[in-house]
């Protein structure tokens, strides 16, 4: 889609309900995929779920340093829904090759995009390329620095094949924590055990902690970092959009 049109369809879907939001992505598009981070964005499996089972598919990054309980959790969810979630690895050489040269905790001397870049930009790269299009679950009071902008629906040049564009949907966008929240307790929505204790945002186990009263979902994420640093690059577009 041209990005005028895109920017008109953004329009009106930006006052739609994540279902609503949904229901058009898996109608638009038959090879769509759902990236599951182990997290809260489990509401988005659960929603098209009930719109399309089987009509789309779920992959999660494993970048090989998620906590224990994210991968308990993912188990949890594909049996319960009984969904394929395909689990995308690094490659190993180069993963072999970061921690001979730099050791496990590289990205608390340097910063987290060399490690990203490997445990998670390449392997998204690889899937989306196969795709033609995708769904996260950002939301824009994720991160006041990066994402108060992200559209429903945008084109995404950084993951598209060469001469054919990969749409990329934000469903929840709108949603607030809270909201996401009411959803997952009202419907009794299965989620990871670390939320239980006070982690919000979760990623991997070395650069995720869990924040106080007060305290930013973002700041638990590469805390030792500044703000305007803290995307890994699998939404590479909101630093290129916003900053
Ligand atoms: S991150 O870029 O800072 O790591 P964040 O944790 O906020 O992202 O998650 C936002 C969305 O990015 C998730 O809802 C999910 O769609 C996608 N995402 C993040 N981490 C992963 C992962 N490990 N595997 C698949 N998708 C992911
Ligand atoms: Fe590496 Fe941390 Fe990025 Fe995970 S979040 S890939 S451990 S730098």
């Amino acid at each position: 889609m041209s990005d005028i049109n895109l920017v008109n369809v953004d329009n009106e879907l930006q006052k739609k309900q994540p279902r609503q939001i949904l229901e058009y992505a898996l109608d638009q598009f038959d090879n769509i995929a759902i990236a599951f981070s182990g997290a809260e964005d489990v509401v988005l499996i659960d929603l098209a779920n009930k719109i399309k089972p089987k009509g789309f598919q779920v992959f999660c990054l494993d970048t090989g340093r998620l906590h224990p309980e994210t991968y308990r959790f993912i188990e949890h969810v594909r049996a319960y829904y009984s969904v394929d979630i395909e689990l995308l690895f690094p490659d190993a050489q180069a993963v072999e090759k970061l921690v001979r040269e730099k050791g496990l905790f590289s990205f608390y001397a340097d910063n987290h995009n060399e490690c990203c870049g490997i445990r998670k930009i390449a392997p998204l790269k690889r899937k989306l390329l196969t795709v033609d299009a995708w769904v996260t679950g950002q939301r824009k009071d994720q991160s006041p620095s990066t994402r108060t902008g992200i559209p429903v629906i945008q084109n995404d040049a950084n993951f598209s094949r060469p001469n054919e564009t990969l749409t990329k949907f934000n469903p929840l966008a709108n949603w607030s924590s809270e909201e996401v929240w009411t959803y997952i307790r009202a419907l009794e929505v299965p989620y990871n055990e670390l939320h239980d204790r006070g982690f919000i945002s979760i990623g991997c186990e070395p650069c995720t902690r869990p924040v106080g009263p007060n305290q930013h979902e973002r700041e638990g994420r590469w805390w030792w970092e500044e703000a305007t640093k803290k995307e890994c690059g699998l939404h590479a577009n909101n630093i290129q959009k916003d900053q």
